[in-house]
């Protein structure tokens, strides 16, 4: 049986899946992306333990195709440009590396990480049948895959859909890709722990988090503590989603979605940040788009939408 292999790259762990033309899976794995320095030690490692699952299954499958997501991938030169989440800097040669890896004879195709979940939620999820989409992940950084007229937008060199990087705050928080003030500095996974710290230094309210520093708090902590109501973490979401639906309201103006799809780590609180991003985006939307815009948590967000998506991607390549 042919099989593909689907490769999130994340800021913090790099998860890949076997998966069939079907979107069946064959194995699963991952491996924690910051503990590789180098761009060549990473591919190594994910490549061997890509073996080791395709190895469990020997005779059975086999690997034909190989299909990346990857913050700041760039699907048309097949590199990963200047991530600013990743600790690889300037400019590396994923589809290159693969087949070195891999073998020649394997397809490999990069694309944005985002881009990858945004393909998932057409294929598998809930944009099945949606033309205008945009497609936003919450992760380490913010992410987006724009989707219009049925086609994904890559923009003229590769690098369409960059609205983490979009600056919603005029001399705002210092973001990873040196401006000040950008989306994703506000409406991550880290985003959300900035927002925390600053209400646990300015504000006189009790809250379980003070017992965190800031390396061990995680975006599941405070969607815990927030169900448990510790009222700083619900503050915590209500301003997220503040920043996250005024965001969205502006970028309606752009493509005008039928829907925003919210995925990764943060959009696994559910209605904790669904809700406030809809109040806040039809708030702020200009009256044209007025109770027309949907914001939907994505279909995939237990599946991996961004695994699936380059799965999905390599079998469009290899057909
Ligand atoms: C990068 C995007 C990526 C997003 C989510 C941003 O910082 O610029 O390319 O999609 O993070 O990983
Ligand atoms: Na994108
Ligand atoms: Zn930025």
């Amino acid at each position: 049986k042919s099989v593909v292999v689907g490769i999130d790259v994340g800021g913090t762990n790099t998860v890949f899946g076997i998966v069939d033309k079907d979107g069946n899976f064959y194995g699963e794995g991952s491996i924690p992306t910051q503990a590789y320095p180098t761009f060549n030690d990473w591919a190594q490692s994910i490549h061997d333990a890509i073996m080791q699952t395709l190895k469990e299954r020997d005779g059975e499958i086999e690997l034909t195709g190989i299909g990346i997501g990857a913050p700041n991938g760039n699907y048309y030169t097949g590199h990963i440009e200047n991530a600013v989440n990743l600790s690889w800097s300037g400019n590396v040669d994923v589809v290159g590396k693969m087949k070195e890896l891999f073998g020649n004879d394997k397809t490999a195709v990069l694309t944005n990480d985002a881009n990858a979940a945004a393909v998932g939620e057409m294929v598998y999820g809930g944009a099945k049948g949606m033309k205008d989409f945009i497609v936003i992940t919450l992760g380490t950084g913010l992410g987006s895959g724009v989707v219009v007229n049925g086609q994904m937008v890559h923009g003229y060199d590769g690098n369409a859909g960059e609205l983490g990087h979009v600056i919603i705050e005029k001399g705002g928080r210092k973001c990873g890709c040196g401006r000040n003030g950008c989306l994703e500095a506000y409406a991550s996974a880290t985003g959300i722990k900035r927002t925390v710290f600053e209400l646990l230094a300015n504000e006189n309210i009790p809250s379980t988090l003070r017992a965190f520093t800031y390396n061990d708090l995680t975006s599941e902590m405070i969607y815990k503590e927030a169900v448990a109501g510790d009222k700083l973490a619900l503050m915590a979401f209500e301003e997220t989603g503040k920043k996250l639906g005024q965001a969205l309201a502006d970028f309606t103006a752009f493509s005008t979605p039928e829907a925003f799809f919210l995925f990764g780590g943060l959009a696994k609180a559910g209605s904790l940040i669904l809700e406030p991003t809809k109040r806040y985006m039809e708030e702020n939307i200009c009256i044209i788009y007025k109770n027309k815009i949907k914001v939907l948590l994505s279909e995939l967000n237990d599946k991996n939408a961004a695994v699936l998506g380059a799965a999905a991607l390599a079998w469009s390549e290899l057909s």
